[in-house]
């Protein structure tokens, strides 16, 4: 019989990836699953690739508007098949800030990634982590499943 450590994901295999683009494909195929209301918490280090990711994800939902780091911004909206709200906590620095994101608003309009998604606690949020291995690998990991 075949027995694996950890049940197989749904929402995204895990996987390793060998370049940006590999990196961005992922993100694509994340993308194209993603329905209004589900939301992603991205986790991994400075440069880990979570915009990378994102970019790809924003393709998935077919979104034609090129992703950048929303650094100034704390949250990007891109229009396509499915909304996707591109959120990055990574300059946030208080609760009230969280509060006043408009998350619920955000996922009853479309999806919702969000990048440092781990300084947020979202019932039903799947949850990708990010962790480089060296050089340009990068190991892409789901410890949490989307509900579908
Ligand atoms: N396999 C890979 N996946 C993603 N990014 C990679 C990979 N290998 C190298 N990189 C580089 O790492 C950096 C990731 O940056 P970014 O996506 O902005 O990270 P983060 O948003 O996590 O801070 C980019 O400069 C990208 O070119
Ligand atoms: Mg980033």
């Amino acid at each position: 019989m075949l027995t694996s450590r950890r049940p197989a994901t749904t929402t995204l295999r895990d996987l390793v990836t060998n370049a940006p683009a590999e990196t961005e494909h992922a993100g694509m195929l994340l993308g194209e699953r993603l329905r209004a209301g589900d939301v992603v918490l991205l986790t991994g280090e400075l440069g880990a690739g979570k915009t990378t990711f994102v970019r790809g994800v924003a393709q998935g939902t077919g979104s034609p508007a090129p992703v950048a780091s929303p650094t100034f911004q704390l949250v990007r909206i891109y229009p396509g098949r499915v909304q996707l709200a591109h959120v990055d906590l990574y300059r946030v620095e208080n609760s009230m800030e969280l509060r006043d994101l408009g998350l619920e608003e955000l996922a009853q309009e479309g999806a919702v990634v969000v990048e440092w998604g781990d300084r947020l606690e979202v019932d039903g949020a799947a949850l990708i982590e990010i962790e480089p291995l060296g050089g340009d690998r990068r190991l892409i990991r789901t410890t949490r499943d989307l509900g579908h």
